[in-house]
């Protein structure tokens, strides 16, 4: 059974509002390497991905009540991790994008878990260097629902987008696939992923 999830992919437009374009390379792939993908479907908001065997470097699930935070906690441990913290002291590119995976938790607080994790350069795919809190994940093969959307990403946007997104897929296949991509224990609720540093304004 293929891992299937809702993904959201983020990146920021211009001032002029390009719309994106179904399978648009992101302009940062034009720079850094991202994971490849086929798009095997697109539908009314969304656009159906395939991404061959991936492989991550991963936080363990922080609980946060906030995404923005956890991302930001998650992504200094990865961006020390590349920088050279880790057991071979190597320095590893970087890449895009940096994604969220984001769970209910059954915490008291309505907080939720957040795994944050870093896309491992080709190069670097067959012996990434271990380090102390994080861990490896190698993924099969991934079928993903994705809507795209420009500008920063803010808790409050997050939410209403993955709303959109489960309602442009209900009623269809994709939809069915995700709910039994669930029951087979791929719990996460959806996953973000970001493109660009918080410092970038425009592409
Ligand atoms: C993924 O794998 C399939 C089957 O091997 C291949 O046809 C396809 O080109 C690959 N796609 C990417 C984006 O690498």
């Amino acid at each position: 059974m293929f891992k299937f999830s809702l993904l959201l992919s983020f990146f920021s437009v211009s001032l002029l509002g390009v719309l994106s374009v179904a399978g648009a390379i992101q302009p940062t792939c034009k720079r850094i390497e991202c994971p490849s993908f086929d798009v095997i479907h697109v539908g009314n908001g969304y656009e159906i991905r395939r991404y061959n065997s991936t492989v991550w470097i991963s936080t363990s699930p922080i609980q946060d009540i906030s995404l923005r935070e956890s991302t930001r906690i998650g992504f200094l441990r990865l961006f020390n991790y590349i920088q050279g913290k880790n057991k071979y002291k190597q320095k590893i590119e970087m890449t895009a994008p940096v994604i969220s995976e984001v769970s209910p938790s059954d915490g008291p607080f309505c907080e939720s878990s957040f795994v944050v994790s870093f896309y491992v350069p080709k190069v670097n795919q067959a012996n990434p260097p271990p380090a102390e809190g994080l861990h490896v994940q190698k993924w099969e093969p991934v079928y993903a629902a994705v809507k795209q959307f420009g500008g920063f990403v803010t808790d409050s946007n997050v939410g209403e987008e993955a709303a959109a997104l489960q309602a442009n897929i209900a009623g269809t296949k994709w939809s069915t696939a995700i709910e039994q991509s669930k029951r087979a224990g791929h719990a996460s609720t959806y996953i973000v992923a970001q493109y660009n540093s918080p410092f970038e304004f425009d592409d």
